[in-house]
């Protein structure tokens, strides 16, 4: 789907961008731009303008800035499309049709076809407990005239026998499979159900029948057959849904019960799905192509419809402007199962990218986010006034929603329950975003103890002790190696190494150039009693901005910032340490063999013209070098060839920042690895040339002396995981 460009710049002239902000933050006129405290990065002192003549913002605290559309889409967290059709709506600049076309859906007449469930048949609303819940229902709360013997609930007990087996199951039998083990019900009356009408249509049946409508839109305009819209169909559903709460007392009961108090009800909308195997239908008969799209009404395999969510409590979900998209409804009886049930995806409401909870807290300014697993656990820390809880929609959160928080705040936090599924979905969702995890991000995890979940952790705890949790979450490094060391017999070399295979596994998943990659590795490598060595610090640094660069690249910089590394010539010192200068030879071979092979490698053999430069100009210039690692630098640097100075110069600024900003001051151990890295290549690729031209002697010998170096650097090796395990974990 393309937007033609002139469309987009019009929208973007056209928005009124200072009331669309101004809904976020309070705009001040500033001469003849507008300013504000930045919605953006949350500040006290205002550095954020929108200018209304070039319809666009900046923040100079966190630069931020764009258009009307950015806004929309950074801000409110609208797809690009969404984002467009809003704007079209408010400038009344037409889209192409088609763009628009997804949230309507053709409205019917209004000639009902269902008739309500138990109009007839069923006995008064009863709930379970009516002395304790009649106390908590204000009177003379009625929006309107609902008479809820309509809308009758069954003891909510009976629910499960409802929900399972499933509802399709309900029609066409004359035996009702669901209505079992409930001796004892007041509400025998529903025991009919699904009652005679049901399954002989409803043909006859008049608007008269259902005389309280939330529909009031349309109630006086029986031919209305335009267009309807999914947003609007969605929020009248919410206000039923809503209402039925004071009408059906044990429905409010049960979020009392669970500590909700009054504001909330409002702030987020709740509200509930009274039983009834078709009261969306009957309150909406014009909307039955709407419900469908929603997936609030679905079609049974006999081919009749009903209802999704029954006596169910609702919580509306909503999209980051606060209007609802969709409903997420759980059972009142914690053994009902499933729980929870959301409503499907639909044209409005795309799972992947809602967060419960985003819009309300943004209406508090929230921006320390904090993802929780469910509905009620955003509820309850809003209602401690923690706010910036969010939820995914029953599925773990993706990617590209931990990025969208990364963007508004580099660290977020995520909160998992402690049970092993709990766990289980935390690791998962480690993995998921290592991706996005660049070094200015930081990711934190909570596990709240005794297998609390943020709402029952309020609950027993209280409020404070959930803040002070939340401060003292885990960073991931910690948590990956809690996480890995209850999994791993510690006590055990074995178990160490496996240990660190899985990290080094899970790093590989960061961003290329990560420098927290090998911080990590450090860090668990640490853990485990290895030492860490200033020349692995400074090979954090130096792999920082790793990237493309070669070994060879990686050694010129360290020369150039530590020259004196080179008096002691590190090839010569290799060649020694590892004894090949002193190679053992059959007298045979050392007669025929020539002397080139028997010399110490010198840098020229490595072939390297650049680093070979780099060597070259620092030995002729060794004596007069600075001793300030910067100058001297800078002067090596102005005395190598053109080339080697170009590759050099681009990558020497941020080279020594990382260094010295971690106060490095050597690099010898940096130094040797890297040469011998390159030696080993070198070895390797004379081997391979002397399998090519074979020369039987030549081979023989630097097969050797290739053995030795291996030997050596694998000694080297040894004793570092030698260290590693003599220390208890
Ligand atoms: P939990 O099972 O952890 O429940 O599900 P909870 O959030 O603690 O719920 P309460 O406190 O018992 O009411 C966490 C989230 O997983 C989704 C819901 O979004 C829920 O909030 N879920 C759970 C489902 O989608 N379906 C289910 O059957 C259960
Ligand atoms: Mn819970």
């Amino acid at each position: 789907m393309s937007i033609p460009n002139h469309i987009l710049e019009q929208l973007n002239s056209q928005a009124d961008l200072v009331s669309i902000i101004g809904r976020h933050t309070t705009l001040k006129r500033a001469g003849s731009e507008f300013k504000g405290c930045c919605p953006f990065h949350g500040e006290k002192s205002p550095s954020f303008y929108v200018n209304p003549q070039k319809n666009i913002y900046h923040c100079f605290g966190c630069s931020v800035g764009g258009n009307a559309i950015s806004f929309l889409r950074d801000y409110e967290n609208l797809t690009f499309i969404e984002a467009v059709n809003e704007l079209s709506k408010q400038t009344g600049i037409e889209v192409p049709k088609e763009e628009q076309q997804n949230v309507s859906y053709q409205r019917s007449k209004k000639t009902p076809t269902v008739k309500p469930a138990a109009a007839v048949t069923q006995a008064p609303n009863k709930p379970l407990n009516p002395e304790q819940v009649s106390a908590d229902v204000p009177s003379g709360h009625m929006v309107l005239d609902y008479n809820d013997s309509n809308y009758k609930d069954s003891n909510y007990k009976d629910s499960n026998s409802y929900e399972n087996p499933p509802p399709l199951d309900a029609y066409g039998y004359d035996s009702v499979p669901y209505m079992t083990d409930d001796e004892g019900s007041e509400y025998q009356a529903d025991n009919n159900y699904p009652p005679a009408w049901l399954a002989s249509g409803m043909a006859g049946l008049h608007d008269s029948d259902i005389n309280h409508s939330f529909d009031n839109d349309n109630n006086n305009n029986d031919d209305n057959n335009e267009d309807g819209n999914l947003y609007e169909l969605l929020e009248k559903i919410q206000q039923f849904y809503q209402h039925n709460l004071s009408t059906h007392p044990h429905a409010k009961h049960y979020f009392l019960s669970r500590g909700i108090s009054d504001e909330i009800f409002d702030t987020f909308g709740l509200g509930y799905a009274p039983f009834g195997w078709q009261h969306l239908e009957h309150q909406f008969p014009q909307d039955i192509e709407g419900l469908k799209a929603l997936g609030l009404v679905r079609r049974s395999e006999s081919g009749r419809d009903y209802d999704l969510l029954r006596d169910r409590v609702i919580f509306p979900i909503r999209d980051n402007q606060g209007r609802t998209i969709g409903f997420g409804g759980r059972a009142l009886d914690d053994e009902v199962k499933p729980k929870y049930i959301n409503s499907s995806d639909s044209p409005v409401f795309h799972k992947q990218h809602v967060l419960y909870g985003y819009y309300e807290s943004r209406q508090k300014r929230a921006n320390d986010w904090l993802v929780v697993e469910g509905y009620m656990d955003v509820i309850a820390l809003y209602q401690v006034g923690i706010y910036g809880a969010i939820a995914s929609m029953g599925t773990a959160i993706n990617e590209s929603q931990i990025s969208r928080l990364l963007t508004l705040n580099p660290t977020l936090t995520l909160s998992f329950d402690g049970d092993s599924a709990g766990q289980k979905a935390a690791w998962r969702t480690l993995e998921v975003a290592l991706p996005v995890l660049s070094d200015d991000k930081e990711m934190r995890f909570l596990t709240l103890p005794n297998n609390h979940d943020p709402d029952t952790f309020i609950k027993s705890q209280g409020a404070d002790a959930m803040r002070e949790q939340i401060v003292n979450a885990m960073p991931l490094s910690q948590y990956i190696f809690a996480y890995l060391s209850e999994r791993h017999d510690l006590s055990l070399v074995e178990g160490k190494a496996k240990l660190m295979s899985q990290v080094r596994a899970l790093t590989t998943a960061l961003p290329k150039g990560s420098s927290f990659r090998y911080l990590l590795n450090n860090d668990i490598y640490q853990k485990l009693g290895g030492k860490r060595s200033q020349n692995i610090e400074a090979k954090d640094a130096l792999l920082d901005f790793d990237g493309e660069m070669t070994i060879s690249q990686q050694l010129q910089l360290c020369f150039v910032f530590q020259p004196r590394a080179l008096i002691d010539d590190p090839i010569e010192a290799i060649w020694q340490q590892a004894g090949i200068h002193e190679l053992h030879l059959p007298a045979h071979l050392k007669q025929k063999a020539s002397a080139d092979v028997l010399r110490p490698l010198a840098w020229e053999d490595l072939q390297d013209e650049a680093l070979l430069d780099v060597v070259s100009t620092i030995k002729r210039c060794l004596n007069y070098l600075p001793k300030d690692a910067n100058a001297a630098a800078h002067f090596i640097l102005s005395n190598v060839k053109p080339l080697t100075q170009e590759t050099l110069s681009r990558d020497w600024g941020s080279f020594y920042k990382a260094l010295t900003s971690r106060n490095i001051l050597s690099l010898d151990g940096l130094v040797e690895e890297l040469v011998s890295q390159l030696i080993e290549r070198h070895m390797k690729k004379k081997t391979q040339d002397l399998i090519k031209n074979p020369d039987n002697i030549k081979l023989a010998i630097v097969r050797k002396q290739a053995q030795l170096l291996n030997n050596w650097l694998r000694a080297q090796q040894a004793e570092q995981s030698a260290q590693m395990a003599t220390v208890k974990s």
